[in-house]
């Protein structure tokens, strides 16, 4: 991992299901945004970028979450993936899943720990 952990967020800017909060990373050497979100109590972050195009997911800074429910939603043609591993549940993402970062809370805190392929 390229990146040294770091403070994104405070924990209770995460509520559950709630707006989620965006912030940078480094991936393969160049800036890329991202987001983190909370669902079924633990905070999940990926990479802001579709499996179908690499557009960014959220229609309005910081909305991630579908409507009706607990899934992930591209504001730009709808696939839908999992909030807890980021993997396509339908439309046009195919099989690409979102890709994973490593995050951890503690400590009334979250932080990002990298990506396993940053360079
Ligand atoms: S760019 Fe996300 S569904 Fe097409």
């Amino acid at each position: 991992m390229a990146d040294a952990e770091r403070l994104i967020c405070a924990s209770d800017a995460l509520r559950e299901a709630g707006p989620g909060v965006r912030f940078e990373v480094t991936y393969f050497g160049e800036p890329a945004p991202a987001f983190v979100v909370r669902w079924q109590g633990r905070v999940h972050a990926y990479l802001n970028r579709c499996g179908h195009m690499p557009m960014e997911l959220d229609w309005q800074p910081g909305v991630f979450f579908a409507a009706e429910g607990g899934d992930l939603v591209c504001s730009t043609h709808g696939a839908l993936y999992a909030a807890t591993d980021g993997r396509c549940l339908g439309g046009p993402c195919g099989s690409t899943p979102l890709v994973r970062l490593a995050v951890v809370e503690r400590e009334g805190a979250v932080y990002f720990l990298g990506t396993e392929d940053d360079g």
